[in-house]
């Protein structure tokens, strides 16, 4: 089975789903399940380029099918993009994501290897620019994602963007079923790229169990935010770290002593899970956390996602406008 659109066609993918890049947690295992389950899983930089080239070897190992790398362009990692991008390009990557960062002087490098490039842009401007720039298809991802998030809505960026370009566009934040990704082709995106859904995936082994129970225990209004009064929001489940450090914030505790409260929070929480007082960090999650109620493979997740798209596509296209 294969679902034709602008995003499989460019990929040489089955399905129009990507598995978008999480640091530290879409590790080869859960990449190579994604892309052999017909969509395109999407690997992370690593800080050591040696550790990179290995992740990506051992992708190709359990996998034929096309997969992607996250070219890191923030923090520690802005000042070596260009030796990441060498490793991308010396091992023909299928294909790039690009976000928090200015991909231009890397594209031509990686086009020459033959690897396409995908960028996330965060507005109608950016996304334009890139277009001009060469990539080959639009990242736009709503702040209803989980992780850092930006300040629009995924359906608000579709709206905006989808129609302002000519190359492929692909919806990211807040999809989780079918119905999402039915809604994303209707509003004329080419695909759609799902986190969240995918930390609940079996071959997810890096994310910790007591992050995956706390994800099917929540409900909706679980989820929260901080950092956005200072620039850099994210998304993530209510915990009492997650409370104090929103209580912090609005009560205008300075960005300094705020990011000494947050310092360990990512990879405590990665190594230990979330503590039963939940003082050690937040789990970051998306919006929709309804559908996310248990652990499947990858496979089961892509298969399910598609099956239901496809009903939800059938159901549309059979309605239409009546006179009275
Ligand atoms: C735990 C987590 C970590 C993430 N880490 C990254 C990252 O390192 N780089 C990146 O480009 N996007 C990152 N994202 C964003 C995802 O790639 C994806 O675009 C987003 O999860 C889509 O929205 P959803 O969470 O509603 O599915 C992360 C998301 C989550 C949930």
């Amino acid at each position: 089975m294969r679902m034709r659109t602008r995003l499989t066609e460019l990929l040489n993918i089955r399905y129009p789903i990507l598995q978008g890049a999480m640091y530290a947690i879409s590790t080869p295992d859960l990449v190579s399940a994604v892309s052999n389950a017909g969509g395109a899983g999407i690997l992370t930089d690593a800080w050591d380029l040696e550790q990179l080239r290995e992740n990506i070897r051992k992708i190709k190992k359990l996998t034929d099918q096309p997969f992607g790398v996250n070219l890191n362009m923030a923090g520690r990692f802005a000042d070596r993009v260009w030796q990441s991008a060498r490793v991308i390009a010396e091992e023909h990557v299928p294909f790039v994501t690009t976000g928090a960062g200015d991909p231009r002087p890397y594209i031509p490098m990686l086009k020459d290897a033959g690897v396409k490039v995908l960028s996330i842009a965060p507005n109608t401007r950016l996304a334009k620019r890139m277009e001009a720039a060469g990539v080959d298809g639009i990242i736009v991802e709503g702040m209803e994602s989980g992780g850092h998030i930006g300040t629009m809505t995924t359906m608000s960026l579709m709206t905006n963007v989808i129609p302002e370009v000519e190359i492929p566009v692909v919806a990211a934040g807040g999809i989780a079923d079918g119905r999402g990704l039915a809604a994303a082709l209707a509003m004329g995106a080419a695909g759609v790229q799902i986190g969240s859904r995918f930390l609940l995936a079996s071959e997810c082994g890096s994310f910790h169990p007591k992050n995956v129970a706390k994800i099917i225990a929540a409900d909706d209004e679980a989820c929260i935010t901080i950092g956005t009064t200072r620039g850099k929001g994210m998304r993530g489940l209510r915990s009492a770290f997650s409370e104090k450090y929103l209580e912090m914030e609005l009560a205008g505790v300075p960005t300094e002593e705020l990011n000494k409260f947050a310092a360990n929070m990512t990879p405590t929480i990665a190594r230990e899970g979330i503590s039963e007082d939940g003082m050690n960090g937040m789990v970051m999650v998306g919006q929709s956390v309804e559908p996310l109620k248990k652990v499947q493979t990858a496979a089961e997740i892509v298969e399910e996602i598609m099956a239901r798209a496809e009903e939800t596509l059938k159901k549309i296209t059979s309605m239409s406008l009546e006179n009275e």
